[in-house]
């Protein structure tokens, strides 16, 4: 499902939705006003940081939308330089993928220019160890000599996602967007995996680091599966784009919007943030625990429900273990779990399953990890 159904399969309350939109109005395009994407985009800017005027502008996926604030950023600013992170993932357009840092999904092309990758601060494996002055100094290093020193953005997922849920430490983020600024840009976070209330305790992850983006970028969960996404931005930093027609066919949709202000409703109504905290909380001890046993298991990390167990050949070397990896992944399918493959090595498996999981379903879940990591035992 791969975090796009946020509230459940088949949600009653998104199918009615998505079915009465789609039997008045199934499409009308941006330049036409409708009502449902207007009240969608108010509902969603509304579970934003208060006390900034946020303006959105809908698309129809992840990738489009990344494309969306990267050009938003150079025309705001006028400069062309922007920052990512090495083991990031941003989509599969030109603009998205130049923006990737892992080299299994950037394709020979010849991408965008003016993208320097700065360290990931990875606690686990990350080249200069935990911590994160180091990686802050790497950015700054980053910025000082790959860079020409006036930025348009840097680009940042508060957790990895396909690098194998790698969650920024504390600090990290305040203090890029800090250099970033500096240099005259913006900051951008890209919550298409780690938003909508995945990490438990906020609605967007960033909220955790006591930053205030100027750019947010989401798609994934807030359609439950529909094709939608969105960049949330700042008006005075969206308000340049105004200078030229900008339009997708079938952005801000209403049938897609329709579905997005049911997720919204349902995530209050089920109070399923709080649900990802406690379930996540629940799931992520019984894999500490299974850390215990399996000695294959390397590092336990995650929030809420955005989890993941990485598998090593050897704990004290962190060689990777993308081998038996791919066998447990086998297996959980036949304990029936479904489970994904991250991590630029392969060797991360990832659980982010609907932010509906129940407290019940940890045991078993934790029980068919367990099983499958046993048949794999070499
Ligand atoms: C963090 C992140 N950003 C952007 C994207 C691109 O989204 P989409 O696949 O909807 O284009 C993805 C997709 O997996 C993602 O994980």
């Amino acid at each position: 499902m791969n975090l796009c159904v946020s509230v459940g399969h088949a949600h009653p309350a998104v199918v009615e939705a998505v079915t009465e939109q789609v039997s008045l109005l199934p499409h009308c395009t941006t330049m036409f006003y409708h009502p449902v994407p207007a009240h969608f985009a108010e509902e969603l800017a509304a579970t934003l940081p208060a006390g900034h005027d946020w303006v959105v502008h809908f698309t129809n996926s992840g990738t489009e939308a990344i494309d969306l604030a990267l050009m938003m950023a150079r025309t705001k600013t006028g400069h062309h330089d922007v920052v990512s992170l090495r083991n990031s993932y941003h989509g599969a357009t030109y603009g998205a993928q130049s923006l990737t840092g892992i080299h299994g999904f950037r394709h020979n092309v010849g991408l965008l220019s003016n993208i320097a990758f700065a360290v990931e601060p990875n606690q686990y494996r990350g080249i200069f160890g935990a911590g994160t002055d180091p990686y802050v100094e790497d950015l700054d290093r980053t910025i000082r000599f790959n860079t020409s020193g006036k930025l348009a953005a840097m680009l940042i997922e508060p957790v990895q996602g396909y690098g194998g849920i790698i969650p920024m430490p504390p600090g990290y983020m305040a203090a890029a967007f800090e250099r970033i600024r500096a240099a005259g840009g913006l900051s951008i976070v890209d919550e298409v995996q780690s938003g909508l209330a995945r990490t438990g305790d906020n609605y967007w992850a960033f909220e955790a680091h006591n930053v205030v983006p100027d750019i947010v970028v989401m798609a994934k969960g807030i359609g439950n599966g529909i094709p939608l996404g969105a960049v949330v931005a700042k008006r005075d930093v969206a308000e340049p784009m105004g200078e030229k027609f900008l339009f997708h066919t079938y952005g801000a949709n209403p049938v897609a919007c329709a579905a997005g202000r049911a997720v919204l409703r349902v995530l209050e109504e089920e109070k399923l943030r709080e649900n990802a905290k406690r379930v996540g909380k629940a799931l992520l001890d019984k894999l500490i625990a299974l850390q215990d046993r399996h000695e294959v298991i390397g590092d336990v990390r995650g929030r809420g429900l955005m989890l993941a167990v990485e598998l090593v050949k050897d704990r004290a070397t962190k060689e990777p273990d993308p081998e038996t990896t791919a066998e447990v992944f086998e297996r959980t399918r036949e304990h029936g779990l479904v489970m994904s493959k991250s991590g630029a090595y392969r060797n991360v498996l990832r659980m982010v399953p609907p932010l509906c999981l129940s407290i019940d379903d940890v045991e078993p879940v934790a029980d068919a990890l367990d099983r499958s990591l046993q048949d794999c035992r070499r």
